[in-house]
């Protein structure tokens, strides 16, 4: 990195989500803007954006910055099957080690996916970023990214329409 660090990096990008998300609650602006804030910020994201819950234990891409993604992936399947099944965030310093994972792109290497709730504690997408360098993301990269999400929990309590909402047991 150009000796910006990764908790200033989150810092400008949670500023800037905060001054250009305020009042939006249409979800495609906002998965598209946060897309686009985030991808632009982390210079080692390869790929950077959203797969929909839509519909039982399906997800479907969503706005994202990068080479084409694939289109569903299953809850059984990759990286982003995992975040979505066990709720949690995924952290893949080499994807080649992770059974199931999706290649997409032949040259990533690691990977975060971070699961997107509304603000009843509902599933409604994760969040996805590859990287082509090994274990790129870290403690900083869960913390910066759950923040961001936590961000977007307010803002996607509106047209819920293009969500199937996914039960989370125990939410
Ligand atoms: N690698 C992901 C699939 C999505 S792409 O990386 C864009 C996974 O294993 O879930």
């Amino acid at each position: 990195m150009d000796g910006t660090t990764k908790t200033e990096i989150y810092r400008d990008a949670l500023r800037e989500l905060d001054a250009v998300l305020a009042g939006v609650d249409d979800p495609i602006t906002v998965m598209s803007t946060c897309a686009a804030v985030l991808h632009q910020r982390l210079a080692y994201a390869s790929w950077t954006g959203f797969y929909r819950v839509a519909a039982p234990r399906l997800l479907r891409i969503g706005p994202y910055q990068g080479a084409l993604g694939c289109l569903e992936i299953p809850f059984d399947r990759g990286v982003c099957g995992a975040a979505a099944r066990q709720n949690a965030t995924q952290i893949v310093a080499d994807v080649h080690a992770f059974p199931g994972h999706i290649a997409c792109d032949a040259a990533a290497r690691s990977e975060i996916v971070v699961p997107i709730h509304n603000p009843q504690g509902e599933l409604l997408a994760v969040l996805d970023i590859d990287s082509h360098q090994p274990a790129a993301f870290d403690e900083r990269d869960r913390a910066g990214l759950e923040r961001v999400a936590e961000k977007l929990r307010a803002c996607l309590n509106g047209n819920g329409e293009v969500f199937y909402r996914e039960p989370v047991p125990g939410a």
